[in-house]
């Protein structure tokens, strides 16, 4: 049985056995040992569900969406929209016209400052950004105020990692148009109180783009709730298929805005001399989209709605709690971020050991960590550092890969001793 089978049955524990048969890749061996991935904040791993979705696709129903009179066509798109409908009730939009497909969360976000960016913002304008951003959330808006004049500033952070509040509010005091913040820090795990700089935002008269690549599979993400303007979010980190993405917008805002890639789908009317546009969202999806990916998409969101995303995060968090525990104890460790509002990752060097020669070794022993600047270069320059090795933890992770990466990185130490 599987656990969301399980789970749909009676009202059982978390377990994560049941969990990690769903997860093809999980039984691997990896240079000779068990898999030991502690590497999904960068991509998640896929459970059969996804797989199987996107092969039936492919199998049964699959034709291009949108433009076929053809029974398959028709099936292709309700199979399609049905996604948009996963998506808009998992992050609770208002319509499905406010959640437009995209590649990911990176292209959601140049899409924002492209679209919506160049048509609200002049030069001298102000931009914040939060020194938490990962690099798809800062170099979009560098290359907006590279062409338009505007100015970009970053909301500062404490030594623990998280937002210094008192200097966020000074720098609102001056006109702000966007603030472009992150709802988790991949980097260090830091939860950010989007919500409240949500509100303190709206009050500056600033619109609001949230990055919720990393939060989205770590708990809840109400776009109503948090009243967001923009939110991104991957596929790929939900246990989705990579190629799709998602960028929710208030229907007022995604109606107010040009489109930002012209070709077939997202046209109204074309002759020689003009076009003319469809409304929202499919504005915003020039030509053939990823409509397996989004098929993959919506088997991920439901895959992870059937478990419970308070579950997911309840075991994420007895996870993170034992590695941030067991790793204290390994002699000249350096954790970074160590605000309680964290989750599901644990960042940190070993004195006088690079973290890429600490990436190579733990990975003979089967352990897989992002070692590097994790896209997020003014953190690595915040805590004066040009790299951290960095584990994240996931649904399927388990007690015992915690013990595995203290244990390889207890090797790491005796290596280098
Ligand atoms: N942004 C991704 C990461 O955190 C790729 O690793």
């Amino acid at each position: 049985m599987t656990m969301t089978a399980a789970l749909a049955t009676n009202d059982v524990a978390f377990d994560t056995s049941l969990v990690r048969a769903d997860f093809p890749i999980l039984s691997r061996q990896v240079r000779g040992r068990p898999l030991v991935y502690l590497d999904s904040a960068a991509s998640a791993q896929k459970p059969r569900q996804v797989i199987d979705a996107e092969r039936r696709l492919y199998e049964e129903e699959y034709a291009n969406v949108h433009r076929g009179v053809h029974w398959l066509s028709q099936s292709a798109t309700e199979r399609f929209e049905e996604a948009r409908d996963a998506v808009r009730r998992f992050i609770n939009a208002a319509e499905e016209r406010e959640v437009v497909f995209v590649r990911g969360g990176t292209e959601g976000i140049n899409l924002v400052a492209q679209s919506w960016g160049r048509t609200n913002l002049e030069e001298g304008d102000r931009i914040l950004i939060s020194t938490l951003e990962h690099h798809a959330n800062i170099v979009p808006w560098h290359l907006l105020a590279a062409e338009r004049g505007l100015v970009v500033e970053a909301i500062p952070i404490f030594d623990d990692g998280q937002i210094d509040m008192d200097a966020y509010r000074r720098l609102l005091d001056r006109p702000v148009k966007l603030v472009a913040l992150t709802q988790m820090s991949n980097a260090l795990g830091v939860i950010t109180p989007a919500a409240e700089m949500i509100r303190m935002a709206h009050d500056a008269g600033a619109r609001v783009m949230l990055d919720s690549c990393q939060a989205i599979s770590h708990g809840a993400v109400d776009v109503q709730a948090l009243d967001c303007d923009f939110m991104v979010f991957s596929g790929h980190k939900i246990y989705g298929p990579t190629g799709i993405g998602v960028l929710y917008g208030k229907a007022e805002l995604l109606e107010s805005m040009p489109p930002w890639q012209g070709g077939g789908e997202m046209i109204a009317r074309v002759t020689l001399e003009r076009s003319t546009f469809k409304g929202i969202p499919h504005r915003f999806e020039a030509g053939t989209p990823a409509i397996a990916q989004a098929v993959g998409l919506k088997a991920a969101i439901d895959y992870v709605t059937a478990l419970g995303m308070e579950r997911i995060a309840e075991h994420e968090a007895m996870l993170h709690a034992l590695a941030v525990e067991r790793l204290s104890t390994i002699e000249g460790l350096t954790m970074f971020g160590s605000h309680p509002a964290r989750a599901a990752i644990v960042s940190f060097n070993l004195d006088g050991i690079h973290p890429h020669d600490v990436g190579t070794i733990v990975d003979h022993e089967g352990v897989a960590v992002r070692v590097g600047h994790h896209c997020a270069q003014p953190l690595m320059d915040r805590f004066d550092v040009a790299a951290t090795v960095r584990a994240s933890f996931a649904l399927y992770n388990t007690a015992d890969e915690v013990d595995a990466l203290v244990a390889s990185l207890e090797e790491v130490r005796r290596l280098f001793s």
